[in-house]
């Protein structure tokens, strides 16, 4: 199987465990490629619920054109599951994400659900976080400095840009803008001993918006999707 079919696999098994949730519940909604399987999925059984919090404009779009409830994040005071892909997992259930760019609406989502349940594809476990570069959202202004900073970790930070296939060539240099006007420094070179006391030290540096590391608020559940088919792991 390749990954996209893994992908869409453990999307599945996402789908009949919320679908086990009784009716008319709230479900969090996360974005990514494994994300967007998990919506495509769940579209013919969104009755099932009252209505759903997006992470990102990208997943509303998708959820709006399926014909779901989005409920606003500020209308909602907890969420029973929040399903998100990740970039990376470790045996405890530390991830990084952001790398579709949703770091923020992502970790504010995660934050409200009881349960977090992380779909990906078995290439996304790692023993230890840091070999995917650690997406950081940043205020524009505070570029320069928090990219110093992360020297200071052992890191070296790149500005993310845009990814678009424009033809001038001065449009390609153009930083990517997330959902929150935000910018994002893709951070590599971290070996990430302590996930949790790392993202403590990074939420302090001025100008973050948020860290791609997701330790205080980790998974609680990880359907993983490989060769042998999916498996279902408890943090
Ligand atoms: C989005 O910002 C990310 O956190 C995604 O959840 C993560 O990058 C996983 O994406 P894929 O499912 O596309 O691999």
């Amino acid at each position: 199987m390749d990954q996209d079919q893994l992908k869409r696999l453990v999307a599945e098994a996402a789908r009949d465990e919320v679908l086990r949730l009784p009716d008319g519940q709230l479900l969090g909604i996360g974005t990514g490629s494994t994300a967007n399987w998990f919506i495509d999925l769940l579209a013919p059984h969104k009755n099932h619920f009252s209505g759903v919090v997006s992470s990102s404009m990208a997943s509303t779009n998708l959820l709006l054109k399926y014909g779901f409830t989005v409920i606003d994040a500020n209308k909602v005071i907890s969420l029973p599951v929040y399903v998100d892909g990740a970039d990376e997992i470790d045996p405890n259930g530390h991830m990084i994400k952001g790398g579709g760019g949703a770091l923020t609406r992502e970790k504010i989502i995660a934050s409200l659900a009881k349960q977090f349940v992380c779909i990906c594809d078995s290439s996304k476990q790692v023993l230890e976080l840091g070999a995917f570069p650690l997406p950081i959202e940043v205020v524009p202004l505070a570029e320069a400095s928090v990219a110093r900073m992360m020297e200071k970790f052992g890191g070296t930070a790149k500005l993310r840009l845009k990814n678009n296939k424009l033809p001038k060539q001065e449009k390609l240099s153009e930083p990517f803008v997330t959902d929150n006007s935000g910018w994002i420094l893709d951070v590599s070179g971290l070996h990430i001993h302590d996930p949790v006391k790392l993202e403590n030290e990074i939420n302090q540096i001025p100008g973050i918006i948020t860290v791609g590391i997701f330790a205080q608020r980790k998974a609680d559940v990880l359907l993983v999707g490989g060769s042998s088919g999916v498996t279902r792991l408890t943090f």
